[in-house]
């Protein structure tokens, strides 16, 4: 019999008290056990950031993450970032910009946008540092490098930059 665990998460502002198995990620957590099919399961490995997630604020791929590792954390998934009839600016930005086709990577993408323009605004440090102190636009290398772990197979990138970039703007 596997092993299993007590576990207290809030997700999306709500208290979530589960019992897993030891070995459950994160993502297999918010799909299978709390019904949030929002984050997608893209590749299991870390590889294409579409089950990105906000734990505490910060992004993180929730396929590399033991639920285990969360007890006590705030995850907020695309599902608490806005609703249909309240979306959050990033989303209506994705919409207006057609920042997706099949929409397969866009929960992950808009989670990582969200946290990347607050990365920046922090000056939190990335590995390229390329032009922090410039303001994000669709253009800025700083910007597209932190969006590089969030593969799109349908090549929406561009106007996902421009997405970024309009939210950027209105809130500078
Ligand atoms: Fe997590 Fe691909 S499903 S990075
Ligand atoms: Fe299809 Fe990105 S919109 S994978």
């Amino acid at each position: 019999k596997p092993a299993t665990l007590p576990l207290s998460v809030t997700v999306n502002g709500k208290r979530r008290d589960l019992t897993l198995d030891t070995r459950t990620t994160l993502l297999d957590t918010l799909r299978e056990h709390l019904g949030l099919t929002g984050t997608k399961k893209g590749c299991d490995h870390g590889q294409c950031g579409a089950c990105t997630v906000i734990v505490n604020g910060t992004r993180i791929n929730s396929c590399l993450s033991l639920a285990a590792q969360h007890h006590g954390d705030e995850v907020t998934t695309i599902e608490g970032l806005g609703t249909p009839d309240n979306l959050h600016p990033m989303q209506a930005a994705f919409i207006k910009h057609d920042g997706y086709q099949c929409g397969y990577c866009t929960p992950g993408q808009i989670c990582s946008a969200v946290s990347v323009l607050r990365e920046i605004k922090a000056g939190v440090p990335s590995h390229v540092q390329a032009d922090i102190t410039a303001a994000p636009t669709a253009t800025n290398i700083e910007m597209r490098e932190r969006m590089s772990g969030n593969i799109c197979r349908c090549g929406a990138y561009s106007n996902i930059a421009e997405a970024m970039a309009e939210v950027a703007e209105a809130r500078a």
